[in-house]
C-alpha cells in the first residue's frame, strides 16, 4: 500500500520525543519490509511554534514566521532519515517534483514543510494527491476527529466516520495563521476533496495504530 504518513509535530517534537522517534522509525522499517511505501511528512511542534513567535516578537512577517517553522520541520524530517540508514533517502525533498523523483530510490522519504501559508496538512494531502496515494494518515494528539476541540470542552465526542463536508461544520479557523492547530488544516481538506484520498486521523502517541490503519481496522477517525 502507498502511505503517506503525516505525524504531527506535537506528537514526536513538542518536546522532542527520543523513544516515540525511535518507535516510529523502526515500524516503519518493519511495514516498508512487509512491501508498503511510505511518504512521511513531519511538522515543527512546539519548537517551531516557538520560532513562529520569537519572530513574531521581534517583528517579522507572517511568511517569515512560516519560514522559520519549516526549516524546524525539515530538521525534525531529516533526523529521521538519518535514523532510517539505509531505508530512508538522504534527503529531506523540499518540493513535490523532488518527492516524485525519489520515488524511484524505493526508499523511505521523510519531508517537512514546503512553503508559508500551509501547514503539513496540506503538504501530505499534495503529496498523497501527486503519488497517488492509497491512504493518508494523520498521527495526531487525539484520538481522532471529536464533535468540539476535546481540549476545551468536556462533552466533545469522538467521531467514527465522516464526509470531508462535515469537517467544514469542525474548523475553528477556514484561513490559515502561522502556528495554526486544529483537526484538518482547510487547505487540506480542499485538496482531499479533490483528490478524494482515503484518509485516517489517529492518535500518534500509540505508534501501533499505524499497522492497524493500513489493516483497514476501524481506528480513530476515517474520512471519506
Ligand atoms: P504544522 O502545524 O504542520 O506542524 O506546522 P505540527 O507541529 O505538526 O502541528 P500539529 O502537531 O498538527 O499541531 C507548523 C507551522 O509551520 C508553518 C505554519 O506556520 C504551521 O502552522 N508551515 C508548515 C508552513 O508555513 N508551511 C508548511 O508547509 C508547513
Amino acid at each position: 500500500m502507498k502511505v503517506v504518513l503525516r505525524i504531527g509535530g506535537s506528537v514526536i517534537a513538542s518536546p522532542p520525543n527520543s523513544v516515540l522517534i525511535s518507535k516510529y522509525v523502526d515500524l516503519l522499517k518493519g511495514l516498508k519490509a512487509e512491501g508498503h511505501e511510505f511518504v512521511v511528512v513531519v511538522g515543527g511542534g512546539s519548537i517551531a511554534r516557538d520560532f513562529i513567535e520569537l519572530a513574531r516578537k521581534v517583528g517579522l512577517s507572517e511568511q517569515n514566521q512560516d519560514d522559520l517553522a519549516i526549516l524546524v520541520s525539515r530538521l525534525f524530517a531529516q533526523l529521521l532519515a538519518m535514523r532510517l540508514g539505509e531505508f530512508g533517502t538522504e534527503f529531506v525533498p523540499t518540493s513535490v517534483p523532488q518527492v516524485i523523483q525519489l520515488l524511484n530510490e524505493k526508499k523511505i522519504i521523510v519531508m517537512g514543510g514546503l512553503r508559508p501559508g500551509m501547514t503539513t496538512d496540506a503538504v501530505a494531502a499534495m503529496v498523497a494527491e501527486k503519488v497517488d496515494a492509497d491512504l493518508l494518515i494523520k498521527a495526531t494528539d487525539q484520538e481522532g476527529i471529536y464533535t468540539k476541540n476535546p481540549d476545551k470542552h468536556t462533552d466533545a465526542e469522538k467521531i467514527d466516520q465522516l464526509s470531508l463536508d462535515d469537517i467544514w461544520d469542525l474548523l475553528e479557523e477556514d484561513k490559515h495563521k502561522a502556528g495554526i492547530h486544529q483537526i484538518l488544516d482547510p487547505e487540506a481538506v480542499r485538496l482531499l476533496q479533490r483528490s478524494k484520498t482515503k484518509t485516517i486521523v489517529v492518535n500518534g502517541f500509540k505508534p501501533d495504530n499505524i499497522p492497524l490503519a493500513i489493516k483497514g481496522k476501524r481506528i480513530g477517525t476515517l474520512i471519506e
